[in-house]
């Protein structure tokens, strides 16, 4: 299984603090924001990944990440030159792709919680069709919305729905089969400019190919699109990080504790970063490899 990062978009709804910086490198709390989408693609096992940026903030990308190796991963890049939507991710990503299942979890999307690595390997695991959640949400309608029979089956997806007709949203993270690919290439421009993801999905559902997972209480979902909700999601991550000891989504972390590097490559990491704290965390983790 392969993963795709999409860090692309004008961000334009945190301006001026994206007029320079691209959004997915800011920080929240203690990390850059691509940092919590690639520790949840590897919480699901996943080490081949795509990330997908604009021209200008792919060298950032690439500066921060390299190619991988120091995380036991492969990481390759390609650029969206034009903020065309999720679907056409899926059409840039096609080489990459080729013919293997894959999640694409969006750049901007925070997940954490006891329960999510159950989530993601059940998704991870069926061999075909695709996978989204259902997490339910105070305001349904800044999102894709699922709308579910008395049984439970998927009646529709909608796209930002002025009145939506259920409180569950679809987080920005979804396992594919290759198929995604050929159903992003059916889907036409939205009124917003965009290859929607709901019309991928929707190609799905027609083919009763479509498995949509409630994500429950347990899971935080959080998204960073305006100025409080960025706010919110350091808040959130600093008052778990303090109250527990315990970092959230960590990439060097997850690598060691996945096996994909060894003690000494960890080390290797934490040793320059003592000054910030969160090499110090690093090599802490060395001692108390339980938790
Ligand atoms: C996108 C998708 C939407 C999904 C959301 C998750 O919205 O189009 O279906 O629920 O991501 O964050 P956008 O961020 O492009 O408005």
């Amino acid at each position: 299984m392969k993963g795709i990062i999409l860090a692309g978009g004008t961000g334009s709804r945190l301006y001026p603090l994206t007029a320079v910086l691209s959004k997915q490198l800011m920080p929240v709390y203690d990390k850059p924001m691509i940092y919590y989408p690639l520790a949840t693609l590897m919480q699901a096992g996943i080490k081949d990944i795509l990330i997908i940026s604009t021209e200008q903030d792919l060298p950032s990308f690439k500066k921060l990440l390299n190619d991988g190796s120091q995380l036991g991963i492969k990481l390759s890049y390609q650029v969206q030159h034009e903020p065309k939507g999720l679907a056409h991710a899926l059409i840039i990503a096609e080489n990459f792709i080729k013919n293997d299942n894959f999640a694409m979890i969006l750049g901007d999307n925070l997940f954490y919680g006891q329960t999510l690595p159950t989530n993601l390997l059940k998704a991870a695991n069926r061999t075909s069709g695709c996978t989204i959640f259902g997490y339910h949400v105070a305001h349904p309608e800044n999102y894709g919305v699922v709308e579910f029979d008395r049984a439970g089956i998927v009646k529709s997806i909608v796209e930002k729905p002025q009145q939506p007709k259920s409180h569950f949203a679809i987080p920005g993270i979804y396992f594919f089969d290759s198929q995604a690919v050929g159903f992003a290439k059916n889907v036409v421009l939205s009124e917003r400019g965009e290859l929607e993801i709901v019309d991928v999905l929707k190609q799905y559902l027609t083919k009763q190919e479509l498995n949509v997972e409630i994500m429950g209480r347990g899971i935080a979902w959080l998204d960073t699109g305006t100025h409080a909700d960025l706010l919110a999601a350091s808040q959130f991550i600093e008052t778990i990080d303090n109250r527990q000891g315990l970092k959230i989504n960590c990439p060097e972390e997850q690598a060691f504790r996945n096996g994909w590097i060894d003690a000494a490559q960890l080390k290797a990491i934490a040793e320059p970063l003592m000054k910030s704290g969160y090499g110090a965390y690093l090599l802490n983790i060395l001692q108390e490899t339980d938790v």
